[in-house]
């Protein structure tokens, strides 16, 4: 069984352990208690396979909004978390990433479940991911420093300072994350912003708020104080904006489209929050003639069906040169064709469906804007008949810079593959996208991609590799992909402020 031949296989039954989770009662994380919304409001989970409802989560109001944000400021006030040492945070953060390394499987399970990613995906990207961020972040919690500085400060004779700066918890944080990984787009923004100290209130996305709400579970269980982490499923119109406009928060972290991110930008700025973004992306692949074939095959073919292709680096303009342009697209083909399609629960199943029918919907009406634009489809190009959300890996060729599929983030299993000749023709279509957040080159040819990397305007550059990441390596965009940077030493300028303090002593 493939792709082509359109049979998706049944969903297996889940086990009893995740069962029971996604039938628990709708409730929200605040102030360390699992509590009602007021309003009894609910939003429907579904499962992407099937397209049938699995759980019923919260929808957070006003009201809500309001006591988490009282209790994460509560909490960053005073109290336990704030009278913590840095080495007792780091502690709990090792805690809870070992919890999550109990619990990898079920949790690996859930996600699957949800997102519709391939339980096996989850349990060696997703979950150890999360567990690994963690980690690496509870070690900057002891490793937040400031300077001390000589100054000239004039005009009092004979004085002397006592000049430094200290480094701050920036303070309650407002945290909204995407559905294309779930569970490791909370570990990205939690963990850093536990490391310095912070307090959080995290809002999943509607579509998989399952695996963050079974963070939550583990959180509590770590030891956390009440407050320090809030957790309210909700809508983005409605809980998302209400968390930005609110004045009690001091900062905004948002993963997620280019479209919400402006808004979110625009609407930060009446309070002044700090904001970091990360954005979308319309990556470039930039095969160079001497790369290796069948590498750049399995590279692309990676870069744009990870994850079914809904990743915000997904390798989506793949720019080949002339001279092996013909081998790379028969060789992308033939993997695309192959590609396993079904649940992600099912064992044998190589890649998942779109997380939502409205997801589907864009990826296949962006399929068929190509078409109408002239681009040609040599594989995949339509949905398959099955109640869940899928949609066949697809290879687009004859694709010209102007095209809607060239410019915009599809966030599907659909790449645009163009010819080249020249380099500085390349590295002009590469940078020709209001995007830059990342890209890779392909060549075993060392000079080649030094020289060509400088060039290249993206927050991330990968040579014979794509989308991979580490919690030690910056990660963000240039121009429309976003403003901060995540991950290593970087994230910490997030998630503190800094204080000049000058003594005349
Ligand atoms: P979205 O940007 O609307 O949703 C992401 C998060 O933002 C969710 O938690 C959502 O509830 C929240 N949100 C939405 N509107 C908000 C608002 N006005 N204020 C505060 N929070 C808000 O993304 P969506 O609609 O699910 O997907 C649309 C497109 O966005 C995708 O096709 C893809 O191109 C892009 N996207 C990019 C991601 C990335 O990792 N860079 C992740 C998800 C989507
Ligand atoms: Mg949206």
């Amino acid at each position: 069984m493939n792709a082509s031949s359109n049979a998706i296989a049944a969903q297996p039954n889940p086990s009893n352990k995740v069962r029971d989770f996604v039938a628990r009662k709708p409730r929200l994380l605040i102030n360390g208690e699992w509590v009602d919304s007021r309003s009894g409001k609910t939003i429907a989970v579904f499962d992407p396979a099937t397209g049938r409802e699995i759980a019923q989560v919260a929808d957070a109001g006003k009201e809500e909004v309001d006591r988490a944000v009282a209790a994460a400021r509560a909490a960053f006030e005073s109290g336990p978390w704030a009278d913590m040492t840095p080495a007792a945070r780091e502690a709990i953060l090792w805690k809870l990433s070992d919890l999550i390394e109990r619990d990898a499987a079920e949790l690996a399970e859930l996600e699957s479940l949800n997102n519709g990613k391939t339980r096996f995906m989850a349990s060696i990207i997703d979950v150890p991911g999360a567990r690994d961020w963690f980690r690496y972040m509870a070690g900057w919690a002891t490793k937040i420093e400031g300077t001390t500085m000589q100054t000239s400060i004039g005009g009092i004779p004979g004085a002397k300072f006592h000049t430094y700066v200290a480094r701050e918890a920036v303070g309650v944080v407002a945290q909204i994350v995407p559905w294309n990984f779930p569970l490791a787009m909370a570990a990205w923004k939690l963990a850093p912003a536990l490391a310095a100290g912070c307090t959080c209130i995290l809002k999943p996305a509607e579509q998989t708020p399952l695996s963050a709400l079974r963070l939550g579970e583990l959180i509590v269980e770590a030891g956390f104080p009440p407050g320090v982490v809030n957790i309210l499923t909700g809508l983005g119109e409605t809980t998302g904006a209400a968390l930005v406009a609110h004045p009690g928060v001091d900062k905004i972290a948002f993963t997620g489209s280019t479209e919400v991110g402006k808004i979110i930008n625009k609407s930060a700025t009446d309070t002044m929050k700090r904001v970091s973004l990360e954005l979308g992306g319309k990556s470039p692949m930039i095969v160079l003639p001497d790369a290796d074939v069948g590498a750049a095959v399995g590279g692309a073919a990676m870069a744009i069906f990870f994850n079914s292709g809904q990743v915000c680096t997904a390798g989506s303009r793949l720019y080949i040169h002339s001279k092996i342009f013909d081998k790379v697209v028969e060789g992308l083909c033939g993997a695309a064709s192959s590609i396993r399609l079904g649940p992600g629960l099912e064992q044998a199943t190589e890649m998942g469906p779109l997380v939502s029918k409205e997801q589907q919907e864009r990826v296949l009406s962006y399929i068929e804007s190509g078409k109408k634009e002239g681009a040609t489809v040599v594989a995949g190009g339509e949905a398959v008949s099955h109640p869940g959300y899928f949609v066949k890996p697809t290879v687009l060729v004859n694709c010209n810079p102007r095209m809607r599929v060239v410019r915009e983030e599809i966030f599907g299993p659909v790449v645009a593959a163009q010819r080249y000749d020249d380099l500085d023709e390349v590295v002009k279509a590469a940078n020709d996208s209001p995007f830059g957040l990342s890209a890779s080159i392909w060549t075993n040819n060392l000079s080649a991609a030094h020289r060509l990397i400088p060039r290249i305007k993206a927050g991330t550059v990968w040579v014979n590799c794509h989308n991979l990441v580490d919690p030690n390596m910056p990660f963000g965009g240039f121009k429309s992909s976003g403003v901060g940077r995540e991950h290593g030493r970087a994230v910490l300028d997030l998630y503190t402020e800094l204080k000049s303090v000058c003594m005349l002593v």
